[in-house]
Protein backbone atom coordinates (compact mmCIF):
# COMPACT_ATOMS: atom_id res chain seq x y z
CA UNK A 1 0.00 0.00 0.00
CA UNK A 2 1.36 3.02 -0.87
CA UNK A 3 0.09 6.67 0.99
CA UNK A 4 1.97 10.26 0.69
CA UNK A 5 1.51 12.54 3.40
CA UNK A 6 1.32 15.98 2.07
CA UNK A 7 1.84 19.10 4.11
CA UNK A 8 1.52 22.30 3.49
CA UNK A 9 2.77 25.69 4.63
CA UNK A 10 4.72 26.02 8.08
CA UNK A 11 4.46 22.35 8.97
CA UNK A 12 7.97 22.21 7.98
CA UNK A 13 8.73 24.27 11.47
CA UNK A 14 6.99 21.35 13.74
CA UNK A 15 8.65 21.47 16.78
CA UNK A 16 9.69 24.82 17.05
CA UNK A 17 6.29 27.18 15.74
CA UNK A 18 3.62 27.26 18.46
CA UNK A 19 4.39 24.42 20.36
CA UNK A 20 1.65 24.62 23.15
CA UNK A 21 -0.48 24.05 19.86
CA UNK A 22 1.61 21.96 17.54
CA UNK A 23 3.56 20.22 20.28
CA UNK A 24 7.45 19.68 20.28
CA UNK A 25 8.19 17.33 17.75
CA UNK A 26 9.26 17.69 14.41
CA UNK A 27 7.53 16.31 12.03
CA UNK A 28 10.77 14.22 10.65
CA UNK A 29 11.04 12.82 14.10
CA UNK A 30 7.29 11.77 13.87
CA UNK A 31 7.70 10.68 10.65
CA UNK A 32 10.55 8.68 11.56
CA UNK A 33 8.69 6.67 14.39
CA UNK A 34 5.31 6.19 12.05
CA UNK A 35 7.43 3.87 9.12
CA UNK A 36 8.97 2.39 11.72
CA UNK A 37 5.26 1.31 13.25
CA UNK A 38 4.33 0.43 9.77
CA UNK A 39 6.76 -1.37 7.63
CA UNK A 40 3.93 -2.69 5.56
CA UNK A 41 3.08 0.74 4.29
CA UNK A 42 5.37 2.39 1.78
CA UNK A 43 4.73 5.50 2.97
CA UNK A 44 6.44 8.66 1.93
CA UNK A 45 6.01 12.85 2.46
CA UNK A 46 6.62 15.58 0.83
CA UNK A 47 5.83 19.52 2.22
CA UNK A 48 5.87 22.86 0.23
CA UNK A 49 5.09 26.74 1.62
CA UNK A 50 3.92 27.66 -1.79
CA UNK A 51 0.17 26.71 -3.04
CA UNK A 52 1.60 25.71 -7.00
CA UNK A 53 3.82 22.85 -5.58
CA UNK A 54 1.21 21.55 -3.39
CA UNK A 55 -0.94 21.66 -6.44
CA UNK A 56 1.37 19.91 -8.62
CA UNK A 57 2.42 17.45 -6.06
CA UNK A 58 -1.39 16.39 -5.77
CA UNK A 59 -1.44 16.22 -10.33
CA UNK A 60 1.71 13.72 -10.06
CA UNK A 61 0.93 11.53 -7.04
CA UNK A 62 -2.82 11.86 -7.36
CA UNK A 63 -3.60 8.95 -10.22
CA UNK A 64 -1.15 6.43 -8.73
CA UNK A 65 -1.23 6.12 -5.36
CA UNK A 66 -3.49 3.98 -2.52
CA UNK A 67 -4.25 6.78 -0.47
CA UNK A 68 -3.43 10.75 0.42
CA UNK A 69 -3.07 12.04 4.22
CA UNK A 70 -3.43 16.49 3.28
CA UNK A 71 -2.67 18.82 6.03
CA UNK A 72 -3.07 21.85 3.92
CA UNK A 73 -2.59 24.09 7.08
CA UNK A 74 -3.32 28.04 6.78
CA UNK A 75 -4.02 27.06 2.54
CA UNK A 76 -7.10 24.75 3.88
CA UNK A 77 -8.87 27.94 4.39
CA UNK A 78 -8.23 29.99 1.33
CA UNK A 79 -7.23 27.89 -1.29
CA UNK A 80 -9.96 27.08 -3.87
CA UNK A 81 -7.43 25.51 -6.32
CA UNK A 82 -6.21 23.28 -4.06
CA UNK A 83 -9.97 22.19 -3.23
CA UNK A 84 -10.21 21.86 -6.84
CA UNK A 85 -7.07 19.54 -7.58
CA UNK A 86 -7.97 17.50 -4.71
CA UNK A 87 -11.47 16.76 -6.33
CA UNK A 88 -9.34 16.21 -9.76
CA UNK A 89 -7.60 13.52 -8.45
CA UNK A 90 -8.39 9.93 -8.20
CA UNK A 91 -6.37 8.49 -4.77
CA UNK A 92 -8.33 8.91 -2.11
CA UNK A 93 -7.66 12.19 0.33
CA UNK A 94 -8.29 12.64 4.35
CA UNK A 95 -7.73 15.56 5.11
CA UNK A 96 -6.11 16.32 8.53
CA UNK A 97 -5.11 18.61 10.71
CA UNK A 98 -3.28 18.89 14.33
CA UNK A 99 -5.16 21.35 16.17
CA UNK A 100 -8.84 21.05 16.58
CA UNK A 101 -10.02 23.71 13.77
CA UNK A 102 -13.16 24.28 15.45
CA UNK A 103 -12.00 25.39 18.33
CA UNK A 104 -9.97 27.90 17.10
CA UNK A 105 -10.58 31.04 15.76
CA UNK A 106 -13.68 31.63 12.45
CA UNK A 107 -11.72 31.65 9.99
CA UNK A 108 -10.11 28.11 10.33
CA UNK A 109 -13.70 26.72 10.35
CA UNK A 110 -13.48 27.03 6.74
CA UNK A 111 -11.56 24.33 4.58
CA UNK A 112 -11.52 24.09 1.04
CA UNK A 113 -10.39 20.99 0.95
CA UNK A 114 -13.15 18.88 3.09
CA UNK A 115 -16.02 18.50 0.25
CA UNK A 116 -13.56 16.80 -1.62
CA UNK A 117 -11.82 14.62 1.12
CA UNK A 118 -12.85 10.76 2.31
CA UNK A 119 -12.86 12.39 5.74
CA UNK A 120 -11.39 14.64 7.90
CA UNK A 121 -9.09 14.27 11.30
CA UNK A 122 -8.91 16.89 12.79
CA UNK A 123 -7.36 17.68 16.97
CA UNK A 124 -5.34 14.86 17.98
CA UNK A 125 -1.99 16.42 17.86
CA UNK A 126 0.51 14.22 15.45
CA UNK A 127 -1.62 11.22 16.12
CA UNK A 128 -3.96 13.05 13.59
CA UNK A 129 -2.07 11.41 10.97
CA UNK A 130 -1.71 8.54 12.69
CA UNK A 131 -5.32 7.88 12.45
CA UNK A 132 -5.80 8.78 9.00
CA UNK A 133 -3.25 6.46 8.17
CA UNK A 134 -4.83 3.31 9.95
CA UNK A 135 -8.21 4.54 7.91
CA UNK A 136 -6.42 3.56 4.57
CA UNK A 137 -5.61 0.07 5.90
CA UNK A 138 -9.27 -0.95 7.23
C1 LIG B 1 -3.30 23.25 10.86
C2 LIG B 1 -4.41 24.24 11.21
C3 LIG B 1 -4.38 25.43 10.29
O1 LIG B 1 -5.41 26.34 10.63
C4 LIG B 1 -3.06 26.15 10.43
O2 LIG B 1 -3.00 27.23 9.52
C5 LIG B 1 -1.89 25.27 10.29
C6 LIG B 1 -1.95 23.91 10.84
C7 LIG B 1 -3.24 22.07 11.85
O3 LIG B 1 -2.64 21.06 11.49
O4 LIG B 1 -3.75 22.17 12.96
O5 LIG B 1 -0.84 25.67 9.80
O6 LIG B 1 -3.58 22.70 9.57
Amino acid sequence: MRIIIINGPNLNLLGKRETDIYGDLSFNEFFQALQEEYPQVQLSSYQSNIEGELIDKLHEVGFDCDGIILNAAAYTHTSIGLGDAVKAISCPVVEVHISNTMQREEFRHQSYISSGARGVILGFGMQSYELALQSFLK
